[in-house]
């Protein structure tokens, strides 16, 4: 391994619609977090009515998965103040694509911008590992399936794509270390955002009481196809060393651990934490339809619509380059394939949370 080459750093959810048409497995494992986010939108303590009240998306990709939990925790304030300003700023890393995020807010009917004339949209291009917005302006907060990605990729997994599954004791020691890191960098960054009593609700990826991270066949059949690709010419071995999926699973006292000592951190407080079996929205419809083909094809567009351009950043040319393109194109059959020869159910731990500012 040449320690030598830079780790690519994580990379945004492929764009151009790619994450909207394949994101059907976040959008049913972010339904648990919606009646606490509405239930914090119904009680959570607003701006007198001089001021608008500002609800922020953390990780909002292209907003395919943001307009519901948005739209619902609207409609709640609504019931409270009818007419005061709402501003809602979605947040992502500046690569993401935000065009297809503000196309979506204009012209999908389901956005909530629709009919109600006192509505604010923008978007922040800046990583939620900082202050985003001004302090204490946030009233609301929601995150969705975003804070499992790491800042940075500590060290390459010589043995897998994704720590969970590393045999490696360094390894998973190292990322465990900037997964604790990082959650306690963001949790800072809110604490100073957050309003007193401004609330944040988010569901992210779980590793559950024994442990278990979950999508076990669809990670054997991604590292398969890697394999594979190297086997084939198309990637080298040096560039497969390089690729690692930037994700990681917490588990509910990892969550906790920063409320340790007081109760508290960075002024904010843990109301709920709960770790959950996220619904595989592919597998209840491959029981329905038993189309194996397209079972296969639909968890192999959610990893590339989600990890592939983290994967693809491993390459030397980058994202951009025709190599990507071939690639990712060569990745998505291959995975398919072998995910379609043996539909299996995928275990998805989630966790829930409600944090609010004291
Ligand atoms: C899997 S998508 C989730 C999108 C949407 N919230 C949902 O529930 O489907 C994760 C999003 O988090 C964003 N993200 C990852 N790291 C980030 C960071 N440091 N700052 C801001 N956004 C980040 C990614 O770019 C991506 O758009």
């Amino acid at each position: 391994m040449s320690d030598s080459r830079r780790l690519a750093d994580p990379e945004p959810m492929e764009g151009h619609g790619f994450y909207a048409r394949n994101s059907q497995v976040q959008a049913a494992g972010l339904s648990p977090g919606l009646p606490l986010f509405v239930a914090s939108a119904a009680e959570v303590p607003v701006p007198d009515d001089a001021g608008p009240i500002v609800i922020a998306d953390y990780g909002s990709a292209d907003g395919a998965n943001s307009l519901g939990p948005i739209g619902e925790a609207v409609a709640a304030l609504r019931h409270r103040r009818s007419a005061q300003a709402i501003s809602v700023v979605h947040c992502d890393l500046p690569d993401n694509d935000f065009a297809a995020l503000f196309r979506r807010l204009n012209n999908d009917p389901g956005s909530y911008l629709r009919g109600d004339d006192a509505i604010y949209a923008s978007a922040v291009g800046r990583s939620y590992f900082e202050q985003v917005v001004p302090s204490e302006s946030i009233t609301l907060g929601w995150s969705s399936w975003a804070i499992q990605w790491l800042s940075r990729l500590p060290m390459p997994i010589p043995d897998q794509l994704q720590v969970a599954y590393s045999r490696s004791a360094e390894v998973r020691a190292a990322y465990e270390h900037q997964a604790d890191d990082d959650w306690r960098v963001f949790l800072r960054a809110r604490g100073h955002e957050l309003r007193p009593g401004g609330r944040l609700v988010i569901v992210t990826m779980a590793v559950d009481a024994e442990g278990k991270f979950g999508y076990e066949a669809v990670l054997a059949a991604m590292y398969g196809a890697v394999q594979k690709l190297v086997s084939d010419g198309v990637i080298s071995s040096e560039e497969m060393r390089q690729m690692a999926i930037p994700t990681v699973g917490r588990s509910r006292d990892e969550v906790l651990a920063p409320f340790a000592e007081g109760g508290t951190f960075a002024g904010l407080r843990a109301e709920l934490v709960e770790v959950f079996r996220g619904e595989d929205r592919i597998w209840l419809d491959y029981l329905n339809d038993h189309d194996a083909r397209r079972f296969g094809a639909r968890w192999a567009g959610f990893s590339r619509a989600s990890v592939f351009p983290s994967l693809a950043a491993a390459l030397d040319g980058g994202t951009t380059s025709a190599r990507a393109a071939t690639f990712v194109a060569r990745l998505e059959a291959e995975m398919a394939a072998r995910l379609a020869a043996a539909p299996v159910e995928t275990y998805i731990p989630l966790v829930r949370m409600c944090l609010v500012k004291g």
